[in-house]
């Protein structure tokens, strides 16, 4: 195993590859799917048609290509991943459309200064919650200009937490001296199975272990709503997210000057539906905020825990060196806690608890689960901000 501190980048480039294609085989599915997104987030198509419009790190530049057939007055790209720009020139090339050519930036997001500001700005599966990241999340916020629109993603630890597990899985049965290919195809024969569960997934299985379970960046990515909110500021005001958890039953009237309180709002609605995170298949009722804040709690030792794991495997302990005994009791008591709404769960967990016990676990163990394999966070979860404008 290596471990990478230079982010997505460094990994992408030392294997040429921008693992973030998306099944364009239907193109006006791919618009659709797009399209619900952006509804979802309160951005019909119009509100970027005619406007200035930035995507950094488009990977494939797949979904930029919605984004271009709007007809924005410009569409400025940012991408720095040799692979990820040749990707973006062959689908501008490949896709006949009408549409607003955009202007690619070959840089990092570190390296770019605009000249004007943007009505809106979308940066998505991205930035996490490194120093850093955090960093270039306060200056994507201040390319917004007043009343525009800021896009970008989070990744609630409850959501997270069963990518964490397959994450260790795989650390687990990946060795040091398996080449980058043996790796994939080790990987996709373990979740395959897994993935194989999920309809609507539009990326392939090669792509998705790449981006996910190979990348010593990815225990990286988990970025709870409260890091960004602080990050942002509160000029920056929730507008809508993707899957969609917010009610907001106050009555507009009421709502001027300091009582906006839209972040607020959204948030207690984020806390009291986190159990909804961790298994994108089910919709439960809302919890109590202590109940769930208890256990984003568990998850976010456990992310720590995994992260712990990682460093120790990283520097060529053995899995029983780097002390799995800490993510076990985390497992079984996130498993204890979920029980209280489904017994799901509890089986899930429990069988994930097992494989990383076990003395031994291998592709067939992974392949073979029976309850875990179906288990998939809402993990990544879109969200869109306003920025205020200044009191008139
Ligand atoms: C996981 S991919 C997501 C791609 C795309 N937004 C999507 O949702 O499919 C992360 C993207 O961030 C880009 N990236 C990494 N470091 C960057 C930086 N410093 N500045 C701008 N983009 C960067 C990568 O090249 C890659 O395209």
């Amino acid at each position: 195993m290596s471990r990478s501190d230079g982010g997505h980048l460094d990994y992408y480039k030392e294997f040429g590859i921008s693992p973030v294609r998306y099944d364009l085989s239907d193109l006006g599915a791919h618009f659709d799917r797009r399209s619900s997104l952006y509804n979802q987030l309160g951005l019909p198509e119009i509100a970027f048609r005619g406007c200035r419009v930035l995507e950094v790190a488009p990977g494939s530049g797949h979904n930029s290509l919605y984004l271009a057939q709007s007809c924005p007055t410009f569409l400025d790209l940012v991408e720095p991943n040799p692979a990820g720009i040749k990707d973006i020139l062959e689908t501008y090339k490949k896709y006949n459309l009408q549409r607003t050519e955009p202007v690619l930036h070959k840089k990092k997001l570190q390296e770019f200064e605009p000249t004007s500001l943007y009505d809106v700005v979308i940066c998505e599966n991205w930035l996490g919650a490194l120093p850093e990241e955090r960093q270039l999340i306060k200056k994507l916020a201040t390319f917004v200009t007043p009343g525009g629109v800021m896009v970008m993603t989070i990744v609630p630890l409850s959501g997270f937490m069963p990518n964490i597990l397959r994450k260790l899985m795989a650390n687990r049965i990946i060795s040091g001296d398996m080449n980058f290919e043996a790796k994939t195809e080790l990987l996709v024969r373990a979740f395959g199975p897994h993935l194989s569960t999920i309809k609507g997934m539009t990326r392939s299985h090669v792509d998705w272990v790449r981006d996910c379970m190979i990348n010593p960046h990815y225990l990286n990515v988990a970025l709870p709503l409260d890091v960004v909110l602080k990050d942002v500021g509160a000029k920056m005001e929730l507008l809508g997210s993707s899957p969609s958890f917010n009610t907001d039953w106050r009555w507009f009237k009421s709502l001027s000057g300091d009582a906006w309180k839209f972040n607020e709002n959204f948030y207690s609605n984020y806390v009291s539906h986190s159990h909804n995170f961790v298994d994108y298949r089910y919709l439960y009722p809302a919890r109590t905020a202590t109940k769930n804040e208890h256990i984003d709690g568990l998850c976010n030792q456990l992310h720590d825990a995994a992260l712990k794991m990682e460093r120790h495997l990283c520097e060529g302990h053995s899995w029983a060196q780097a002390n799995p005994s800490q993510v076990l009791k985390l497992v079984e008591e996130i498993a204890k806690e979920l029980l209280e709404i489904s017994p799901h769960f509890s089986d899930a967990l429990t069988e994930a608890g097992e494989a990383l016990a076990a003395d031994s676990l291998d592709v067939t163990n992974i392949a073979n689960q029976k309850y875990f394999n179906a288990l998939f966070g809402r993990e990544t979860v879109y969200v869109s901000f306003t920025r205020r404008k200044d009191p008139v």
